[in-house]
């Protein structure tokens, strides 16, 4: 009897021990970015803030995200886009969900809708934070092709969706040639031939989507030195991106844009300013798989677009080491220090997917991404 007691006394100790271990290991402060491995926030859980974005506001970084699920569906939108907030980019305190999906099937945020990529930016005129993301209508699989757009009074939300559209309706790009707006040829039949490129290049499809506006998928929003915010996002089938500017309170397009890189296949606009030149890096269109990474540069941002290739070196550059971008984030307090922000994504099980975070050097007028198994902020000093 006696030593059966100190038994289960011995076994109770040992199970609160590794109790406490586990809890420990879980909230471990975090002091590097380790990308590609499971980030936990300041509760354990893995981040779910997927294609995200940061906004910086009072000394605290807001990260959002797509809140994913699991399971082969996961990418569609059943929760919203969360939250997460940190004053030192390694340890993230889950906000809650900024942007919640909706029960009513008559709601274009309805759940099981598709919400990607949302970004926020705080506008110091009205002082609301605006939020801009990629939607697609529930069931229609990738075909709405619009944006959207939610408003709120606090950094965390929670934000009131306004609508969403297919920008620039109506509007010619002021890059566009003026015998291109009246061209009637039809669209080749065969894609990707010499004849079919000419036809894009010369507008073809910003003339098809004229009246009924231009298609938006992955995006990002960026707001300049002088608080004018500017909208990017793929269009055109994926072929083209746009770069739109906002209204002064950023709740709609001012129908000034310019087309980039027609038939260039990006996704994934990733955009920063170093002194006066921007720099965007996206990626190629294939799907949830990783591709090479493209980059640009521009000392205006109506253009013109220089092209400067692959950024990425080293082992699997060619696959921008296993990633997608999503976000170039400057660091705040640092010259020069940019941070590329990317996914991991796992479409098998959404939820799993992880975030590749590497700091980018610029050599000779060129972004630089390199790999680093772990690395921490020191490296912009
Ligand atoms: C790649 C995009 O970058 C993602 O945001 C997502 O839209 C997937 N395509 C869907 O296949």
């Amino acid at each position: 009897m006696k030593l059966n007691k100190s038994l289960i006394f011995t076994i109770c100790c040992c199970f609160i021990f590794i109790k406490c271990k586990i809890i420990e290991e879980k909230q471990t402060k975090n002091s590097s970015f380790k990308s590609g491995k499971k980030w936990l926030d300041t509760n354990g859980d893995h981040i779910n803030a997927h294609g995200g974005g940061i906004m910086f506001r009072d000394g605290v970084y807001y990260w959002f995200g797509e809140h994913k699920t699991e399971g082969r569906g996961g990418n569609t939108t059943l929760i919203g886009v969360r939250c997460y907030s940190s004053t030192d980019l390694y340890n993230w305190k889950n906000e809650g969900i900024a942007l919640q999906v909706v029960e009513n099937p008559d709601s274009e945020i309805t759940k099981g809708a598709v919400i990607e990529r949302p970004k926020v930016v705080f506008n110091k005129k009205n002082r609301k934070y605006v939020m801009w993301f990629h939607l697609e209508l529930k069931d229609q699989g990738y075909n709405a092709a619009r944006t959207g757009v939610a408003v709120s009074d606090f950094p965390t939300g929670p934000f009131k969706f306004l609508k969403s559209y297919r920008p620039n309706a109506g509007n010619w790009p002021i890059n566009f040639k003026e015998e291109w707006k009246t061209e009637t040829e039809n669209t080749p039949v065969k894609w990707w031939t010499p004849e079919w490129y000419t036809y894009v290049k010369k507008g073809g499809f910003v003339r098809r989507d004229f009246e009924s506006g231009q298609m938006s998928r992955d995006m990002t929003v960026f707001v300049d030195d002088n608080e004018k915010a500017y909208h990017i996002h793929s269009s055109e089938d994926n072929l083209t991106l746009h770069i739109s500017e906002l209204t002064d309170d950023y709740l709609d397009f001012t129908n000034k844009w310019i087309t980039l890189a027609p038939a260039g296949n990006n996704e994934a606009p990733a955009i920063f300013k170093d002194k006066d030149t921007y720099f965007m890096i996206t990626s190629g269109c294939t799907g949830w798989d990783p591709n090479a990474a493209r980059s640009f540069k521009a000392k205006s941002i109506w253009g013109p677009w220089e092209s400067l290739g692959n950024p990425s070196i080293g082992k699997d550059a060619e696959l921008t080491f296993h990633s997608q971008s999503t976000y170039i984030l400057p660091v705040e307090g640092k010259k020069n220090a940019f941070i590329f922000m990317a996914d991991r994504w796992v479409p098998r099980n959404p939820i799993d997917g992880t975030y590749v975070w590497l700091p980018i050097k610029i050599n000779n007028g060129k972004p630089i991404l390199k790999w680093y198994d772990k690395w921490d902020l020191n490296f912009f000093n």
